[in-house]
């Protein structure tokens, strides 16, 4: 029989080269931006390769982390889960426009007050989450814990760890988190 131990391989199927691309606009941290992208970019990648602001993480790349969390028209979404594409037209806040070394926002400040983190990878992410529930309890929306519907949300550590659950924390600094979260309530200035 013949060896087949070194048989040229047969020729892979060629990808088509042909890649659709779109043109799009956005507002990013305050700033308008337009990006000519593959359709297939994540709003996740388009932050990080394509704009440079590398604050937002990729941790797992398919929602299960919440390293990538940025604030989309004031709501928080995983931007791994998004395409860039579908976000024309929208408001994208990142951790770079939260706040800065010489001008931390409140929740930063409480973050660095409490040791909120360790290694500090999902920080940008659990920052970006903590400061959109506390405005999501201000506004009245309930969570899975909340017990009464009829009345405000309260601030209570239950309410902040159950809606911080899609925020994973590899060093476990779940508690210090929570702690910074309840100062930053507790202060009102989240806006
Ligand atoms: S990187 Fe998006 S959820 Fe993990
Ligand atoms: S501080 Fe290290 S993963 Fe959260």
């Amino acid at each position: 029989m013949p060896c087949t131990c070194h048989r040229t391989p047969e020729p892979m199927p060629s990808s088509s080269p042909q890649t659709n691309r779109m043109r799009i606009d956005l507002t990013v941290n305050g700033a308008d931006v337009s990006l000519d992208l593959d359709t297939r970019t994540t709003l996740l990648d388009a932050l990080r390769e394509h704009l440079r602001l590398t604050g937002t993480k990729k941790g797992c790349d398919h929602g299960q982390c919440g390293a990538c969390t940025v604030i989309v028209n004031r709501e928080r979404i995983n931007s791994c889960l998004s395409l860039a594409v579908q976000h024309s037209g929208d408001e994208v806040t990142t951790i770079e426009g939260i706040g800065s070394p010489d001008n931390l926002h409140p929740m930063q400040a409480a973050f660095v007050k409490h040791d909120g983190y360790q290694c500090g990878y999902c920080t940008p992410g659990q920052i970006c989450s903590a400061v959109t529930v506390l405005k999501e309890i201000e506004a009245g929306v309930p969570s899975y814990v909340t017990d009464d519907l009829t009345t405000d949300v309260p601030t209570t550590r239950a309410e902040m760890a159950e809606r911080m659950s899609g925020n994973l924390c590899r060093c476990g600094a779940y508690a210090n988190i929570h702690d910074a979260m309840a100062e930053a309530a507790e202060a009102g200035d989240v806006a």
